[in-house]
């Protein structure tokens, strides 16, 4: 079968996910049977294009490299139901970016996606924070499936590793550093950079978020945590339940002074249903030298899950950026189709 992708969103992720798919598409079929054609692609900037016999992506990668649009193909008209109906599409690809407060527009595209029987990736936070049994009763109903490899971790497989590589252990901890913009700041803030000069470097490497807020007030590792929270123990923990401190008070003197200790401060990300009530937060800890968490630098991230079969298992990758990103949207069609 061909899978017929629909792109919804194409900024640096959705942008990085044709360029992966243009490089890669013999190396796809040899190697995993992942056929593919590009028939719809949706973004709000660069314009709308669709093709029901699939677009030439050499062409569209190129409008996008000379003028930052799609200005340079036929542009389609109608709505995006019209258009996802229109185009034929077996499979949406959602990377629009995060509402964590309306989970809007990704919301709208996964639901008019999955009511039609197409099945959907996303690394939008905002609908699977907000919505995740409505959008799995959705997939269900419809003979659809829904996959989110991208909201914690980006293509680094955590919750693959979670469903399928580790099924049938049970957490009972989880602990890790889930954001990679302050990652990366406090990475260089430790080195001497000023917060804004590393809130800066880490926007133009395309990890913080459309309003990097959510990223250094701790927004983002908190909404990881309510989806890990709902993943792994079935708990509904709305964002706001999480006990959330960010990065904004953190200082490069005081991280100078944790160094000096033999320490690195670090936004730790945690779940504990080891007491009586599962406990959620998000907090800087100063972590001592020789824990593995105190060496991840930079925009990497690392989870340690304590479980009972397996004891710890800590997953380590990147955890934003562009191709990283568009990775987990890859990976998880590639798995859909099978
Ligand atoms: N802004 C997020 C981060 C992107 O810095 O980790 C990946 O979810």
């Amino acid at each position: 079968m061909i899978n017929k992708i629909a792109l919804a969103g194409c900024g640096n992720v959705g942008t990085a996910l044709l360029e992966i798919l243009h490089e890669k598409k013999d190396e796809l079929r040899e190697k995993y049977g992942f056929e593919y054609k590009v028939v719809l692609v949706s973004d709000l900037m660069k314009g709308v294009i669709m093709d029901p016999e699939g677009l030439d992506l050499g062409a569209a990668l190129e409008s996008v490299r000379e003028t930052r649009t799609f200005e340079k193909l036929p542009r389609a008209e109608g709505s995006f139901e019209e258009l996802l109906e229109r185009s034929g599409a077996t499979v949406l690809a959602e990377g629009t970016p995060t509402n964590l407060k309306t989970g809007e527009p990704g919301l709208t595209h996964i639901r008019a996606a999955l009511s039609r029987g197409i099945s959907v990736t996303t690394t939008n936070k905002g609908p699977i924070a907000l919505a995740f049994d409505e959008l799995t009763e959705l997939a269900k109903a419809n003979g659809a499936q829904l996959s989110y490899e991208g909201v914690v971790m980006s293509g680094t497989p955590f919750i693959d590793m979670m469903k399928s590589g580790m099924a049938g252990c049970t957490a009972i901890r989880v602990e890790g550093i889930v954001n990679g913009t302050t990652n990366f700041m406090l990475t260089k803030m430790g080195e001497g950079m000023e917060y804004g000069a590393a809130l800066a470097e880490a926007q133009a490497l395309g990890y913080a978020e459309a309003d990097p807020t959510g990223d250094v007030e701790g927004w983002d590792a908190a909404v990881k945590v309510s989806i890990l929270a709902k993943i792994l123990f079935g708990a509904d923990v709305p964002v706001d339940k999480v006990e959330r401190t960010g990065i904004t008070k953190v200082t490069p003197a005081q991280i100078e002074e944790a160094k000096k200790n033999g320490r690195a401060v670090k936004l730790i990300a945690g779940l504990d249903a080891s007491g009586a009530q599962l406990r959620a937060y998000v907090e800087p800890k100063e972590i001592p030298a020789s824990h593995p968490l105190a060496s991840i630098n930079g925009g990497t991230n690392a989870i340690t899950v304590t479980t009972d079969n397996l004891g710890d298992v800590t997953l380590i990758g990147p955890g934003a950026g562009r191709r990283e990103t568009g990775q987990a949207l890859l990976g998880d069609m590639i798995r859909m189709s099978k």
